[in-house]
């Protein structure tokens, strides 16, 4: 069995991948909440394409690729390594289970926001916010303490299974084809989110 290695090369390629697709998440939700705020303020106008685009993205990456990943991967090598994780890692799942939840929930509220629903506007922005809360909660908790505990842990063969897991599917609005919508999502996202996230936007355009 190989040993726990740090600064091993794999380790590296797999942690800048799951934090890549971390801050295109964040960036998402960033911009997300910030319009649905805009919004029910009336400061603005709801841009239902952009609303839905960035659904789309959410439901079609990060739930259905990102968070498998770490469940089947990441977490199931870190749980073989180590009991230290489990506490965190029972808690991680059980948010994975209530993203997809709230993903569903927040595509209902907005169709009936689109469609003129009674308070569909709130309902919307309410779930917005919910949902934002568990996103950067969960994400720092995965970066501050899963992730470390996994460069201690985990051996080269358990990051090179990884890395290998998160290669196969590109992020789409890391890389996003030419005249697809999440290149356009890309671009507003870029313009509404803090600078940090915003090199990572811009970056290969
Ligand atoms: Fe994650």
């Amino acid at each position: 069995m190989s040993k726990p290695v740090q600064n091993d090369a794999a380790m590296k390629a797999a942690l800048a991948i799951i934090e890549d697709e971390h801050k295109a998440l964040a960036g998402v939700v960033y911009a997300l909440q910030r319009l649905a705020h805009d919004v029910r303020e009336d400061r603005a106008k709801p841009d239902f394409a952009l609303f839905s685009a960035m659904l789309y993205y959410i439901d079609a990456f990060p739930e259905r690729q990102h968070h498998p990943k770490e469940d089947e991967h990441l977490f199931k090598a870190l749980r073989a390594r180590t009991a230290r994780a489990d506490a965190v890692l029972d808690e991680l799942q059980g948010e994975h289970v209530r993203s997809a939840q709230l993903v569903a929930y927040l595509a209902q509220t907005l169709v009936y926001y689109q469609g003129g629903a009674p308070r569909g506007r709130e309902a919307f922005c309410a779930a917005v916010d919910a949902y934002a809360a568990l996103v950067f909660d969960h994400i720092r908790k995965e970066e501050d303490v899963v992730l470390k505990l996994a460069a201690e842990c985990l051996t080269v063969d358990d990051w090179r299974a990884i890395e290998t897991a998160f290669r196969a599917h590109q992020d789409p609005l890391l890389r996003p084809e030419p005249g697809h919508e999440f290149r356009r999502l890309r671009r507003r996202i870029a313009n509404l989110a803090p600078r940090k996230l915003q090199s990572l936007l811009h970056r290969d355009q």
